[in-house]
């Protein structure tokens, strides 16, 4: 349960080595967030790192435990095995994903249909094991790593900008179902941010940190937020794109 101040004590992460996860974590931990469980594509040296991350940081247990988002076959098994280790979960932190080129997506469908599988088709199998486990807790919150990619696809990244779209339309009906039922989703919309995924791209208008945008999902944790917008005026200049004729959209958003 979460603790007197509304804290989560219990915490899973799903896609265990993200930055911007890591960094949310960091600052979670340092409010009693005592007890995580890192679910990784592999129990190798980057989970390890993530796993001394939290310690250090003042989580008194942090377990791994291995998760393939490509395979939807495997989530429920993982997430009893994280649900297994935690007892009550007060948090989940769906942050895995992959960005892709759509280059390479527009030579091999097989790639783009693949990053599809792990950015949308996976968020739908991993949100609704969590929504079924949270509801028989009767509490517990989902936080989803959405992207404003999916407020209005683009040319140059298309395929990573629909399976954004797909996953924030499924995570904000399954936050309204949920309505009542003690638990709640949360989505977060962050621009471009200075992570391993974005290494060698060139920066978009305000992007931002992986710290930054921890630090928005703890306070959008703390104030009851239903969308999370990293940075926030993102949410003025989206709502502005959103509705820029097609043709002005198609030259802001054409292949540089
Ligand atoms: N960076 C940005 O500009 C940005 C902007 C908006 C939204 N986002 C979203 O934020 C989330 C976190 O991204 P990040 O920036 O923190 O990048 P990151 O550090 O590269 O994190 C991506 C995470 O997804 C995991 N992952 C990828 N494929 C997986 C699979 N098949 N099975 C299990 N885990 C898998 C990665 O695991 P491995 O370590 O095994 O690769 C890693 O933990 C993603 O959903 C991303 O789409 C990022």
């Amino acid at each position: 349960m979460n603790d007197a101040v509304g804290s989560p004590q219990t915490a899973l992460v799903l896609g265990g080595t993200s930055e911007i996860a890591l960094a949310a974590m960091d600052l979670l931990v340092a409010r009693r967030c005592e007890r995580v469980v890192l679910a990784c594509r592999e129990n190798g040296p980057a989970a390890t790192t993530a796993a001394q991350r939290l310690r250090a940081a003042g989580a008194n247990q942090v377990d791994i435990v291995t998760f393939d988002a490509s395979d939807p076959t495997t989530h429920a098994s993982a997430i009893d095995e994280a649900f297994g280790l935690l007892g009550d979960v007060d948090l989940v932190l769906m942050a895995f994903g992959v960005l892709g080129s759509q280059t390479h997506f527009d030579a091999d469908p097989l790639a783009a249909a693949a990053a599809v599988t792990v950015n949308y088709t996976a968020s739908v199998s991993c949100g609704l094991e969590v929504a079924n486990r949270f509801r028989r807790q009767g509490h517990g919150t989902l936080v989803v790593i959405s992207s404003v990619a999916g407020e209005r696809a683009r040319a140059d990244n298309y395929v990573y900008g629909s399976s954004k779209a797909g996953l924030d339309a499924f995570s904000q009906g399954l936050g309204d179902a949920l309505v009542g039922e003690g638990v709640r989703v949360m989505v977060v919309r962050p621009g471009f941010v200075h992570t391993r995924m974005t290494a060698g791209l060139k920066a978009a208008p305000f992007s931002t940190t992986a710290d930054e945008v921890g630090a928005r999902i703890v306070r959008g944790l703390e104030s009851g937020a239903d969308i999370v917008w990293a940075p926030p005026v993102l949410r003025w200049v989206f709502l502005v794109m959103r509705h820029l004729p097609r043709v002005v959209w198609r030259r802001v958003s054409a292949r540089s």
